[in-house]
């Protein structure tokens, strides 16, 4: 992979597309995660003494036209706060003040102009060429081939990767290809079938893996418990089926239930114990998985094994989040709502390295080749 580091750009005018797409409430910035993992290459570049344009998107608006809920506005602002000087919002590509304004600006949310989503090679080559190098470092979004993330990289006469995607492909490297074992992974979420292959691949990678959430539900269901009303994929059910004969899935032995997500008030019950009314929204760790996270030398976590948002249903969460924070292993986290909960519960420096990717982390960890990876020369 072509990177920024064996670039000379000094003085140049660069192009750099991040993975702004952060959390707005209230026309405010209420995550600031992205922003601050993309401070460390714009200062290189300010430092350079660059103009900078930093491009990004914003939500899914629909394209071709400005919609003010999706406006890079609350970005800029942020960004302007942290880096504690004025940048500047372009709203169009032909615009004369590109480059010619603060030092640092931003463009309007890409997805407001046509031919982002679909590719489209004369938006890439617009995007290429509107300054003397395009540098990629939205890690967040290199698994979708869009007109930024792809055509501008293949089309710039200097493209190369940021310093934050220097840092994911080497952090998560680290858990893929130089694995220290014991590995544990930590897989949860609503459905097995949009980590199917992240679940495949880590059955024949690690030693154990831990699972929570909807998932857990239909492992369970599989293995002949009454899961209640709980959240369940049955149709994947003959797939955690089979999943579950590497012998590496660890089940839980208590979950936490209660008749509805608003409940204040919930009880543990035993696996086998579960009635046809109960729903489940968390579990308790047992002391195998306790054991495996303290014995194991390499970590990877992504979904919260319950509805942490809600009092009641934390616990696992939390536990799970303290195991990992006091384990001597190298730990990957990795999943908006994984981060959520790491900033909610521990301190984010407890964990070895946390993942500024959401889809682009798991089809990461599932062995895939990014195309704005391949693009920038894999
Ligand atoms: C993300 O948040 O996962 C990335 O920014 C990609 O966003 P998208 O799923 O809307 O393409």
């Amino acid at each position: 992979m072509r990177l920024l580091k064996d670039q000379d750009l000094r003085g140049k005018n660069v192009v750099l597309r991040l993975d702004l797409n952060v959390p707005i409430q209230d026309q405010r910035v209420a995550d600031s995660t992205r922003i601050l993992s993309s401070v460390p290459t714009i200062k290189y570049l300010i430092d350079k003494n660059c103009k900078v344009l930093l491009t990004s998107h914003l939500g899914r608006p629909e394209e071709g036209k400005f919609d003010i809920n999706f406006s890079m506005r609350p970005v800029a602002e942020k960004l302007s706060e942290v880096l504690e000087f004025k940048i500047d919002l372009i709203n169009s590509l032909d615009s004369n003040d590109i480059f010619n304004t603060s030092q640092v600006q931003l463009l309007e949310n890409l997805r407001f102009f046509v031919g982002e989503k679909g590719n489209y090679e004369e938006l890439g080559f617009q995007l290429a060429n509107l300054g003397d190098a395009y540098i990629f470092d939205a890690f967040g979004t290199a698994h979708r081939k869009q007109a930024s993330t792809y055509s501008a990289i293949k089309m710039a006469k200097i493209s190369c990767a940021g310093m934050l995607l220097e840092k994911e492909v080497n952090s998560l490297n680290k858990a893929l290809t130089s694995i220290e074992n014991p590995f544990i992974a930590i897989v949860a979420g609503s459905k097995i079938s949009t980590k199917l292959e992240l679940i495949s691949h880590l059955n024949t990678k690690a030693d154990s893996i831990i699972v929570g959430g909807g998932i857990a539900n239909t492992f369970l269901k599989s293995q002949g418990f009454n899961v209640g009303k709980s959240l369940v994929e049955n149709d994947m059910v003959v797939v955690a089926k089979k999943l579950f004969l590497s012998g590496k899935i660890l089940l839980p032995k208590e979950v936490v239930v209660a008749d509805s997500i608003d409940s204040l008030s919930s009880e543990i019950k035993a696996i086998d114990s579960v009635d046809d009314k109960d729903k489940i929204f968390d579990m308790n760790l047992s002391d195998d998985m306790l054991n495996v996270i303290e014995t194991s030398k390499t970590i990877l976590w992504n979904g919260p094994i319950g509805v942490f948002e809600k009092k009641p249903f934390q616990k696992g969460t939390i536990d799970l989040a303290q195991s990992i924070a006091k384990s001597k292993a190298f730990s990957l986290a990795g999943g908006g709502e994984t981060i959520a909960a790491i900033n909610k519960f521990i301190d984010k420096d407890d964990v070895s390295y946390c993942s500024t990717g959401g889809g682009a982390f798991l089809e990461y960890m599932e062995g895939a080749l990014l195309p704005s990876i391949e693009a920038l020369g894999g």
